[in-house]
Order: structure tokens, then C-alpha cells, then sequence
């Protein structure tokens, strides 16, 4: 269905986003069951099928071969709201050799495996099977597949393979830390570690947790990585994810410092896990989180639909210094034509811009301060100061349209630089979101509700040379999702 982003006046009334996953009517949170599977991606969902507000959580679906044209599909899992409950995040696995038993004919069993949370608030995991790649499922008639063991909160079950044993293993959290299973048919679980206890950001609940392993491209040397996303606490207040980078030997996930990193420094960039069975995937993982925050997610503006999912990123292990981060980059790149920028930019006069777009340049690293200034015809600005020499970006909603419900947020990501490599960045701006890549350094992701498109640049600096190079500007097509 074409969406349109309509406008009353010249103030808008909503913001469907044009290239970025939402479903129109309804609430969307974390992405779910994330899994690849004769080429085509799948990606389900937390859903309220009657609201646009959280509740009555079911398990949506949608469909993509290219990761940026998203095509709906039935409701997946179906909440038992009389039995185990609503269906909450958890992931899905290709079982290739059919460890499960589930196929009697030679198909592919996915399992799917998730949170039932019941009325009396009680969570306990449960499992889901598709004979047909993913189409339909039904539910495991044993559910569940562990039962509470006494915790307020244990819940988001995420399975990986350990090809070493030959066993499955599934990382649940349970409160502030992780508890890790083993399984060889997916079925019955052994617990055999926990993970959390001084390590990592403790401000508030450990949530969708996912763990693999990756191989650095230039080292080769292979490690396990554990993405904990966690509410409230983020960097800039409310929900965000870290992420630990240590070993994994089948039964004990061991980081290899103790330093908090997070995944993407913004206010919107929470739950996310990657895609099971991906091309490629012992060097790098597909990602998409949830774009939005629980400060708000339940208020913000638009109230025909809540809940977009961040683009599609690829998680690489990188050598830094001494240690490893995740580097994260788009996983999409839009077939669009170069926008005109003239030759203005260092002129310090303002560009004309598309509604939504892409814009890509390298700063020289020489220690300026300079701000792209995004604003409109209503005078609203977003304003995103990169300081180089505070080893900062700072970037400023607080007059970019909507404000309430705690919305008007400056906030900020450190600059871990390599000295003399110029600064590339990406950026990408839909109806009602920021994404800012910086090139081996990190992401920032940020909703904003202007009022109108920020389709106005101002770009500033204090460097007396010329300092951005490469500008490149694209218009994003409307995907019509
Ligand atoms: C994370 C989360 C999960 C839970 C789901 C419920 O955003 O709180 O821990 O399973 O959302 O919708």
C-alpha cells in the first residue's frame, strides 16, 4: 500500500516512515525469530494486532529478499492469553538435520523458540515449529520448554549452534545477568552456566539477549560475541544494547575485559538480535533492532502505527588497539541517483535536500568542530555537532518538532579515532528517523518528529580549510512498506 506522509497545512499529521520497516495500524516492538531460508529473509515481530499501543502481544511476520522491500504476511504465533500468554521476543534456527525430529518427510525444520508470558505475569519459554520454511508453525504441544524457575523476569530465548559439541545452546536472561542451555534436539534443556554478575551496565533489566560467533576477516581468530540489551540504563538515558566480545566454550561465555560497549549510542536502537543461517555468517551477522525507546515508545505522535525497525545492519568483529568492537554498517544500499550539491558546502550556505535521503562524506580528523544543521520551513533544526576535538558527536532534538514525554533529548557518542584517517560517516534520514554511521567507530540512531521534512542543511565549521570531502547526497525512493 502506498503511504504518503500527510500534512495538514504545512504541519504533519503522520510519519510513515519511507524506507524503514513499520506495519501501518498497529504497534510493533522487538524484531523476532530472525532467520534466512532458501533466499529469502524473514523477519517477525512483536505485535499488538488491535492497537497501536503495547498489548496483547502476538508474533507478526514479513518477508525479504533484499532486506529494504518488506512484504507483510499473516500473523505468525498467536497469543494464548487463556493458556502460557502472549507470545514475547525470542528467536529461530534452521535445524538443519532435523535434531528436532519434528520432519517426518525430509523437510527443513525452523524452530522457533520464545517467551510466553501469562496474565498472572508468569514467563516460562516455549517453542514453535514450521514444516513449510517458515510460512506457517505450530506450536510444540509440550510447551513449555523450561518452565519458570521463580524469576519475575526470564524471558527472550535465543538459540545458536555450537558446531564444536554438536549441540544447541540458548542464552535466556533472567533479571540482571544471562542463563545459558544446552540441548541436542531442542527440546529439553540442561542449564548450564550464568553470565552477567560485574560485567557490563546494570542500570536496569537484561533483555533479548544473542549470542555467536564471529571470525575477524583480518586476524581470523574467532570469538563469541553476547548482545544484551538492557531497560533503562542506556548512555542516553532509558533503553539500549551493549554488547560483550569473550569466549564461549560450550558451557561458560568469558569477555575478555570488562568495559560496557554499546551497540548504537542513540536514544533508538534497542532489542535487537541477527538473522539465523545468512550467507557469510561465520565473518559477519545480519542485525535490525527495534527504533524506539520504552521512555516513550508508547506516546509518541503518530498514532495510526507505533514501532519501526532500524535499516538492516552487518556486525563484523574489528581489531582495535589492543582488543576487538563490532563494527556495524548498513546492509542495504539504496540503487538511488547522486542529489545536485553544489559547490557550496564549505561556503557555509545552506543545501536544498530531498524529504528523505542518504548523505555520505569524510572529515578530515584535524580536530574541528563542525554542525550540519537540519531544519524546515517551520524553523525547526535538528542539529548534529561532530567535535573532533572533544572526540565527540552531539546531536540536539530538543527544537526539531515533537517534545514531550521526556522526547527532548540531546545526546551523545564518544569518538575513539585513529589518529590521521580521515572520518567517514554516513548518515540516512526517513520521515521520523536519524542513523549516523561513523566508519570503525560506531552508530547512532535517533527518532525525531518534525513537523515538516528537514529537507534544509546548514553545514558550519570553525576549520579554516576545507574540511569535507566527498559529499555525496541521495534521494531514498519511497519503498511504499
Ligand atoms: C524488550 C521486551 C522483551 C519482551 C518484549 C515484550 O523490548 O521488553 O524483553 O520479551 O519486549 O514485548
Amino acid at each position: 500500500m502506498q503511504q504518503t506522509s500527510e500534512q495538514t497545512g504545512n504541519q504533519r499529521t503522520t510519519w510513515h516512515p519511507k524506507f524503514h520497516f513499520f506495519k501501518d495500524g498497529h504497534w510493533v516492538n522487538d524484531p523476532n525469530g530472525l532467520f534466512y531460508f532458501d533466499n529469502t529473509y524473514h523477519l517477525f515481530f512483536q505485535l499488538n494486532p488491535d492497537n497501536t499501543v503495547w498489548g496483547n502481544i502476538h508474533w507478526g511476520h514479513a518477508v525479504s529478499t533484499d532486506l529494504m522491500h518488506w512484504e507483510h504476511k499473516p500473523t505468525a504465533l498467536f497469543a494464548e492469553p487463556d493458556g502460557l500468554g502472549y507470545i514475547f521476543s525470542g528467536g529461530a534456527v534452521v535445524d538443519h538435520h532435523n535434531a528436532s525430529g519434528f520432519a517426518k518427510q525430509g523437510e527443513i525444520p525452523i524452530i522457533a523458540t520464545f517467551t510466553q508470558h501469562s496474565k498472572a505475569e508468569v514467563q516460562v519459554q516455549s517453542m514453535a515449529y514450521s514444516l513449510d520454511g517458515g510460512a506457517t508453525f505450530t506450536m510444540y504441544e509440550h510447551n513449555p520448554v523450561l518452565p519458570n524457575p521463580g524469576l519475575k523476569d526470564f524471558r527472550d530465548p535465543k538459540v545458536v549452534w555450537f558446531a564444536q559439541d554438536q549441540v544447541w545452546i540458548k542464552a535466556v536472561v533472567a533479571g540482571q545477568c544471562v542463563h545459558f542451555y544446552r540441548s541436542s534436539d531442542l527440546r529439553s534443556w540442561q542449564k548450564v552456566s550464568e553470565f552477567g554478575q560485574g560485567y557490563g551496565a546494570h542500570g536496569g533489566v537484561w533483555e533479548c539477549p544473542d549470542l555467536f560467533p564471529l571470525t575477524c576477516s583480518n586476524t581470523g581468530r574467532e570469538l563469541w560475541v553476547l548482545l544484551i540489551s538492557i531497560n533503562p540504563g542506556g548512555p542516553n538515558g532509558g533503553s539500549a544494547t551493549q554488547y560483550f566480545i569473550g569466549h564461549f566454550d560450550g558451557q561458560h561465555f568469558k569477555p575478555l575485559d570488562n568495559e560496557t560497549r554499546w551497540l548504537d549510542y542513540g536514544t533508538d536502537c534497542y532489542a535487537g538480535i541477527t538473522w539465523d543461517n545468512t550467507p557469510q555468517i561465520n565473518t559477519q551477522r545480519t542485525y535490525i533492532a527495534w527504533m524506539s525507546n520504552w521512555l516513550y515508545a508508547n506516546k509518541t505522535p503518530d498514532n495510526s502505527w507505533r514501532g519501526a525497525m532500524t535499516l538492516p545492519r552487518t556486525l563484523k568483529l574489528a581489531q582495535k588497539g589492543q582488543g576487538y568492537v563490532l563494527d556495524t554498517t548498513p546492509a542495504v544500499s539504496f540503487a538511488s541517483s547522486n542529489w545536485p550539491v553544489a559547490d557550496v558546502v564549505n561556503e557555509h550556505k545552506a543545501i536544498a535536500l530531498p524529504d528523505v535521503y542518504s548523505m555520505h562524506f569524510a572529515l578530515e580528523n584535524n580536530g574541528a568542530v563542525t554542525t550540519l544543521s537540519f531544519s524546515n520551513d517551520l524553523n525547526e533544526q535538528f542539529i548534529v555537532t561532530i567535535d573532533l576535538q572533544n572526540k565527540q558527536i552531539v546531536a540536539d532534538r530538543t527544537q526539531a518538532g515533537y517534545q514531550d514525554n521526556g522526547f527532548a533529548i540531546k545526546a551523545s557518542m564518544p569518538l575513539s579515532l585513529t589518529e590521521g584517517e580521515p572520518v567517514q560517516i554516513a548518515l540516512y534520514m526517513d520521515t521520523c528517523s536519524f542513523e549516523l554511521f561513523v566508519a570503525d567507530v560506531g552508530c547512532f540512531t535517533m527518532l525525531l518528529f518534525p513537523n515538516a521534512s528537514l529537507n534544509q542543511l546548514a553545514i558550519n565549521t570553525n576549520s579554516k580549510s576545507a574540511n569535507i570531502n566527498n559529499l555525496q547526497i541521495k534521494k531514498i525512493d519511497d519503498l511504499a512498506l
